[in-house]
This record gives C-alpha cells, sequence and structure tokens, in this order.
C-alpha cells in the first residue's frame, strides 16, 4: 500500500478503458476509494474497485462540458464527502490531417483533453484547500517530445496540461496540494488500439513494433506500465514533487 492511501478518495476521470481503468484498479489496490467518472458507462470499473475491497461509483459526465462537470461532482458527492485525489485521464486522440483540419475538431480535441483537465481540477480544488491535501495528475503525451504527424491539436493539447501543471502547482503549493503530469509513450489501450494507425504504417501493430525500437524498453507499452507512477505522484511519499512532467514511455522521450 502506498503511504497516506488508505481510505483516500479519489476522481479518475477516463475510467471506464484503458489508462483509467488500469489507475482506478491500482488505487483501489493501494487503499482508495474512487468515483470512476466518463463519458461511457465505467459501471464495469467501478465493480474492479469494489472486488479490490474500496467504495466506488460510476458517474457519466462530459468532462469537456462546464455543466456536465458541476452535475457530476454533486452525484460524487452523493457517495463521497471529500474528494482528495483526481487523475484527469480522460481524452481523445483522433489523427487530424493539416489540409482538412477545421476549427470544431481544433475546438472538440482542446476542450476535451485541456478545458476537461480544467474543469474537473477545479471543481475539487476548493475542498482540498480545505483540508490542506490533495493530488491532481493529469496525462500528458510522449507526443509532444516526438516528430509525429496529424496531431497539431492534440499535442498542442497536451502542452497545455504541462502548462497547466506547472502555474496549478504554484498556486497550489502553498495548500499542501500537488500537481503533476505523466507523458505516456504509445501505449497498448483500447483507444490506442481502436484508431487508424499513423501514416506510413499499415497497421496499429506495426506501429507500436516501431515505436518500441525508438524506445530504451524495447517492447510495447501497456497500461500497467504506467499505474506505479500514478500510485506514487497520488501518495505522501511524493509530496515534494509538484509542476513536474514524467515521461513513463520506456526511455524513448528525454527531459
Ligand atoms: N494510449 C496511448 O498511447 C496514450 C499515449 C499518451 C497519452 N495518452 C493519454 O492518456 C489518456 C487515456 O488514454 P487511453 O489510451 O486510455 O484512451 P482510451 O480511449 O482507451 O480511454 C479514454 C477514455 O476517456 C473517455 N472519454 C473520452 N472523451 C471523454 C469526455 N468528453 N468526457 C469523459 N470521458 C471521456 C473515453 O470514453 C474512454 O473511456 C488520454 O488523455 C490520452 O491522450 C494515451
Amino acid at each position: 500500500m502506498a503511504k497516506g492511501h488508505k481510505d483516500k478518495v479519489a476522481v479518475i476521470t477516463g475510467a471506464a478503458n484503458g489508462l483509467g481503468q488500469a489507475f482506478a484498479k491500482r488505487l483501489a489496490e493501494d487503499g482508495v476509494h474512487v468515483a470512476c467518472v466518463d463519458i461511457a458507462d465505467a459501471s464495469a470499473t467501478a465493480k474492479m474497485v469494489e472486488a479490490a475491497g474500496r467504495k466506488a461509483v460510476a458517474v457519466k459526465c462530459d468532462v469537456g462540458s462546464e455543466e456536465s462537470v458541476k452535475t457530476m461532482a454533486v452525484e460524487v458527492g452523493k457517495t463521497f464527502d471529500r474528494v482528495d485525489i483526481v487523475i484527469n485521464t480522460a481524452g481523445i486522440f483522433p489523427q487530424t490531417n493539416l489540409d482538412t483540419l477545421d476549427f470544431a475538431t481544433w475546438r472538440k480535441i482542446i476542450s476535451t483533453n485541456l478545458d476537461g483537465t480544467f474543469l474537473v481540477s477545479m471543481a475539487f480544488i476548493p475542498g482540498m484547500k480545505k483540508r490542506g491535501w490533495g493530488r491532481i495528475v493529469s496525462m500528458s503525451s510522449s507526443t509532444l517530445g516526438s516528430v509525429v504527424t496529424g496531431f497539431v491539436p492534440y499535442v498542442a493539447s497536451k502542452a497545455g496540461i504541462v502548462g497547466f501543471t506547472r502555474a496549478m502547482a504554484t498556486e497550489l503549493g502553498p495548500h499542501g496540494i500537488t500537481v503533476n503530469a505523466i507523458q505516456p509513450g504509445l501505449t497498448k489501450t483500447p483507444g490506442a488500439m481502436g484508431r487508424p494507425p499513423r501514416t506510413g504504417f499499415k497497421t496499429m501493430d506495426e506501429e507500436f513494433d516501431a515505436v518500441a525500437q525508438m524506445q530504451a524498453i524495447k517492447r510495447a507499452e501497456v497500461p500497467d506500465d504506467l499505474v506505479g507512477a500514478a500510485s506514487f505522484l497520488t501518495s505522501d511519499d511524493s509530496a515534494f514533487i509538484t509542476g513536474q512532467t514524467i515521461n513513463v514511455d520506456g526511455g524513448r522521450v528525454r527531459s
């Protein structure tokens, strides 16, 4: 069990699938109760949390909508009297061709990935401040440090998360709240496996193999490779680490 985790309460967005689900399962094993938030049904993840002996609730929410996030916070409040940890995992990563990229697509990606991170964090910061303890961890992406085509709005949204993390850490440090980000590499989740391969690759398996060869550790990344970093950054052990972005990508990007 990670230090300081027992009976803490986490809101994890994007919890129906992939990384969010893996984080929920790991934090539950660490002793954390979890509100599993997603635009899709996250009740299977809530069951995993309960199977680990922790309390859970699944709440539907579009993180890019202020109204929806407000409603979600009220729903979470019906099960939990506080939220100590927020993990912003909800995100979309459609490939966008620059020649056909329109403003609506740009807005949709920025809204889900960056506005969502802002709105969900803001909903729970007042309570964290009151208790003098909080952890906010958000997903950036190794694409920020890589040469990839077709991801202009996505990479911009993930750079925004790094800026959000740094500036929020400064605001919240005096209140016992740390704010950090994780940069996953290309990871085998339903979202990544389900998208069309990038230009130059015939299949996602081919893309995963090529990316693995660019890493120091030459195998495809899986969600379990990221849960240790999420556990550490939401525990007492990381209390003096804030404003940081940690690459968890098999040693592909160095910064
Ligand atoms: N898998 C990768 O290769 C990879 C690499 C770098 C960063 N990331 C980031 O990690 C995060 C999780 O990615 P994943 O691979 O687990 O993706 P995924 O598609 O498997 O899961 C993402 C989840 O977010 C939810 N979601 C999407 N839009 C939402 C919205 N508006 N409101 C609430 N929930 C919403 C989806 O329903 C889904 O359950 C994303 O932010 C992604 O950008 C992933």
